[in-house]
């Protein structure tokens, strides 16, 4: 997979002077059905989370309050993704590696995800990660 297959969505809104509202349905924006939503909160100053890739799980990343930074990597290019409107999510393909850090205070990241959680999806190792893609020999 390449990181070029990650890329900003942009989430439906809609403003007025009450208030703007965002909605995603499984037909509007999103390539996967939703099987599971978690949500990243009271992140630590200075704290990173992630750290992994997946083998077959596909996600949509969305800063609902705040913002913080994406890593994404492929194994052979990388690109960090500002995340900062509530109505830009990243979708991210499998096997890429990912990191998130940079959390502003309150902050939280909403995750839509394409399978219920499974650890045997994960790897959470970079160097096997890189071996299984053949971009370690
Ligand atoms: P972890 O994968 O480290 O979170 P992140 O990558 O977002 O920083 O997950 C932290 C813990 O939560 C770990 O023990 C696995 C568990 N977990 C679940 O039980 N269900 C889930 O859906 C997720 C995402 C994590």
């Amino acid at each position: 997979m390449n990181i070029k297959n990650c890329k900003t969505l942009q989430i439906p809104k809609i403003s007025s002077p009450r208030g703007s509202l965002s909605v995603i349905e499984d037909s509007n924006i999103l390539p996967f059905e939703i099987r599971r939503v978690y949500y990243l909160y009271d992140i630590p100053a200075g704290e990173s989370r992630g750290g992994h890739a997946h083998k077959i799980l596909e996600q949509l990343i969305i800063p609902i309050s705040g913002s913080f930074d994406v890593k994404i990597n492929d194994g052979s290019h990388e690109k960090v993704i500002t995340l900062n409107r509530p109505n830009v999510g990243l979708y991210i393909c499998p096997y890429i590696w990912r990191e998130l850090d940079k959390f502003s205070s309150g902050s939280v990241c909403l995750v839509l995800a394409s399978q219920p959680y499974d650890e045997s999806d994960y790897f959470r190792n970079y160097e096997e990660f890189l071996l299984e893609i053949g971009k370690l020999k």
